[in-house]
């Protein structure tokens, strides 16, 4: 068939596999080039692993230190005249791409909140790995259920104590409006928001991998987290998902006490803004990212999922000194994005930016690339005017 974008809102409905495969080349040779990483990880297992900073983790952990990857996350394959989706296609080719440089890969299609699916992993690296000594929780989801309860949690996006009403963009039309969003009616919003986002499940996860003996000595883990700047903290990190990304954080020393004996370590990395579908459904942050990229490139700072990931591993994770933290003992790869020149012209072009000078003081377009890019739509070398075979299997999960 051939597959065009089709896009509702925030959500782009098709994904291009030819697209989504080229993506994932050039991460990979990105990675390449940067040179290996230096006592890398070898055994890792991400959870989230599809899209993003899960899937820029997996590659970088591959192609970076050669390791062995386990990949969980929760796609959908191709059906009758419909493209797969976009993780699905970029772990196919992932998948495709480890097994020629002779890297184990094998990934896990299903609910990462389940304890049938933790299981599932267990028994996995218990065949094939014996252990992991690296685990990444990259996990962005809308829901969660808890194994434990049964019960099902959906998160909210909105500000804790009053409205918040301020600038926002339509991507795709380039309007510039305000919106105003109303505060939470009462605190199960937090409760269920935290549930979701928060560290609960990657706290179950080790806990699980611990109690079946699957983590090696020294093993380390990772979660990512974002704070951002003044003007989107009604939104973000003083809205509901702030209180998660709380959460995730005060998770870390509970882990740590988990990992003691292996004399492991948990981290929370604060990554940068980047367009991915998670944060493309946030208010008001798609016109501070347009902002954003367009101060960033002119200062020849930009960085994608790749290139922060790429320097996470390489200068943060895997620094044979002390990693540096902030003092709350957060990895910071969001330094740049955080500078204070960077800042200052953000703020100035936001209180300019409208729907006229859009597309000269913001960088709209890069944007909207990179959002078409998340589908395999937009990428260089590609003909979009031709038929292409939806059906591609992920080759672990081939057999399934
Ligand atoms: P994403 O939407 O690109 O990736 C989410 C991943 O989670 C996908 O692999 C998806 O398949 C998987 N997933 C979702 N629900 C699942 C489930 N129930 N079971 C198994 N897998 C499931 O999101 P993104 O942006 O890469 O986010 C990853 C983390 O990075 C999140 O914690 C996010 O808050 C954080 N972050 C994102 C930033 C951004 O600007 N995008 C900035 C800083 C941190």
């Amino acid at each position: 068939m051939i597959i065009q974008p089709r896009t509702r809102g925030f959500i782009c409905l098709t994904s291009h596999p030819q697209g989504a495969a080229q993506n994932i080349k050039n991460q990979i040779e990105y990675v390449k080039s940067k040179g290996t990483i230096t006592d890398g990880p070898k055994k890792v297992l991400v959870i989230g692993a599809s899209t993003g900073f899960g899937i820029a983790s997996r590659i970088t952990a591959a192609f970076g230190s050669g390791a062995a990857t386990i990949g969980v996350f929760f796609e959908k394959p191709a059906t009758e005249g419909k493209p797969g989706t976009a993780g699905w296609y970029n772990s196919a080719a992932f998948e495709n791409e480890a097994k020629e440089a002779g890297l184990y890969a094998k990934s896990i299609n299903g609910d990462a909140f389940s304890d049938e699916v933790k299981k599932e992993v267990i028994d996995l690296i218990k065949r094939d790995l014996g252990q992991v000594d690296l685990v990444v929780y990259s996990l962005a989801s809308p829901r969660r259920t808890n194994p434990k309860n049964g019960v099902s949690y959906a998160s909210v996006l909105k500000p804790i104590n009053q409205p918040f009403t301020d600038k926002t963009v339509d991507f795709h039309t380039g309007v510039v409006s305000d919106i105003s969003i109303q505060p939470i009616e009462n605190e199960e919003d937090i409760a269920n928001t935290v549930a979701v986002m928060g560290g609960e499940d990657w706290k179950f996860w080790i806990e699980d991998l611990k109690a079946a003996g699957v983590l090696a000595e020294g093993v380390k883990t990772v979660a990512y987290s974002y704070i951002g700047p003044k003007l989107t903290y009604p939104i973000y990190r003083n809205g509901t998902i702030g209180k998660a990304k709380d959460d995730l954080e005060a998770t870390v020393p509970v882990i740590n006490d988990l990992l003691k004996d292996l004399h492991g370590i948990s981290y929370v990395s604060v990554n940068k803004a980047l367009v991915t579908q998670s944060s493309s459904a946030i208010p008001v942050v798609p016109l501070y990212i347009s902002l954003l990229y367009k101060v960033m490139k002119e200062k020849g700072i930009h960085e994608g999922t790749i290139e922060q990931i790429q320097r996470l591993f390489a200068e943060r994770l895997y620094l044979d000194s002390t990693i540096p933290t902030d003092d709350k003992g957060r990895i910071r790869i969001d330094d740049l994005e955080m500078r204070e020149d960077v800042q200052e012209e953000v703020a100035k072009l936001w209180d300019q930016v409208t729907t006229e000078n859009l597309s000269e003081i913001s960088d709209i377009k890069g944007y909207r690339d990179e959002f078409f890019n998340l589908f395999g739509f937009n990428v260089d070398g590609i003909d979009y005017e031709a038929d292409t075979n939806e059906v591609v299997n992920v080759p672990s999960l081939a057999n399934n």
